[in-house]
């Protein structure tokens, strides 16, 4: 009676996976397999008591574990984890994963992938930003080669919106109330995308492949300019928001954790990397150069409310479902682990 399409999810245990994973299980259409390093995890676990998921033990930069996670699957939903594998092995196992799943047949490659900022910015370097260009180069490549013998799809997602409670976008309380968002960024809109609608996109491109097939996505929730959020945050809360602009040369010694530290900094920060790895001012110089300038405010946001009519509508209607006080919350599985594994 039940005839389930399975789909091998990669990075299921993320913030982004994670509501991917649920809505894919609860839809009842799909079952799950998830690959996680680590199945004892608190996130593995959860994720592994929703009806139709499993688990399979595995790293997504281990080719051999690639084939044992594609093999005999219906389609994938594949986001890697660039900021612990860097840049480098992030393009190759992104490509290999792709040539993977080719192999073994795959019906629908679902991509979760970011703004290629470099190319998107008109290849000024200024704007080369890892993590970023990484999934945008392999996005681009598995678009180029069609869709006759499997579907692709990208997922392209900016900044989350949730960053607002955990990682860069958190503002600081002020002993007067108010609310304070210190950082360089410029005036441009930042399309920013609430994570718990992530999985109703994804959801929505395997249940219509003949409209995702070959589509680059690109979600927000809202495209708003760091002074807007300063003002939705006042609106919605009475107490006053403040974003007050600082220099990135200021920004980046107050911010930086160590100096000359690597963009994936959380990863034995004593191995030496070789000159591929961006440092951590590099990366978040342009990082916020890209986001911040515009660059990335290019959704679509009526096909968006086509294909999804009962998402989040604004970053106003976000703040208030979420009571928002722009106090921190734990959202970002790095940091969380980090957290756990240094203290706070
Ligand atoms: C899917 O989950 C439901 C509810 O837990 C269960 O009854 C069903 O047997 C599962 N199907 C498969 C194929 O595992
Ligand atoms: C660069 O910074 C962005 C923004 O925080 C982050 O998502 C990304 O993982 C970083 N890149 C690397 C390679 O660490």
């Amino acid at each position: 009676m039940e005839n389930l399409k399975l789909i091998l999810v990669i990075g299921g245990t993320g913030a982004q996976g994670r509501p991917v994973v649920k809505a894919l299980s609860e839809s009842g259409r799909y079952s799950v397999r998830l690959l996680t390093r680590n199945p004892a995890s608190d996130q593995a676990k959860e994720l592994a008591a929703l009806p139709n998921v499993t688990l399979l033990q595995g790293s997504q930069d281990s080719q051999k574990d690639l084939h044992a996670a594609f093999t005999g699957v219906y389609g994938a939903w594949v986001n890697l984890d660039g900021f612990t594998i860097g840049e480098k092995s992030e393009i190759f196992y992104g490509i290999r994963a792709y040539e993977i799943a080719r192999h073994h047949g795959v019906k629908h490659y679902v991509f979760a992938n970011i703004d290629y900022a470099l190319r998107k910015a008109g290849w000024d370097e200024q704007y080369h930003c890892g993590h970023n260009d990484a999934k945008g180069r392999v996005g681009d490549l598995i678009l180029s080669h069609g869709q006759s013998t499997m579907k692709t799809s990208l997922l392209t997602t900016g900044p989350y919106m949730d960053m607002l409670y955990d990682g860069m976008f958190v503002p600081k309380e002020q002993a007067d109330g108010s609310f304070v968002w210190e950082n360089p960024a410029s005036d441009g809109k930042i399309p920013l995308i609430a994570l718990d609608d992530i999985g109703v996109y994804s959801l929505w491109m395997f249940d219509n492949p003949s409209e995702s097939a070959g589509l680059d996505l690109e979600v927000a929730t809202d495209q708003v300019s760091f002074a807007e959020i300063a003002e939705t945050f006042t609106r919605v809360t009475g107490k006053k928001g403040v974003h007050k602009c600082v220099s990135l040369e200021e920004y980046l010694v107050k911010a930086e954790l160590y100096p000359g530290a690597y963009s994936n900094w959380a990863v034995k920060p004593d191995v030496p990397r070789d000159e591929s790895f961006m440092t951590w001012r590099e990366n978040f110089s342009s990082w916020w150069r890209y986001w911040s300038e515009g660059k990335g405010a290019t959704r679509d946001m009526a096909f968006l409310d086509r294909i999804h009519a009962s998402r989040i509508p604004s970053l106003e209607a976000w703040m208030r479902v979420k009571s928002y006080d722009g106090r921190p919350q734990s959202v970002l599985k790095d940091l969380h682990e980090l957290r756990k594994n240094q203290g706070p």
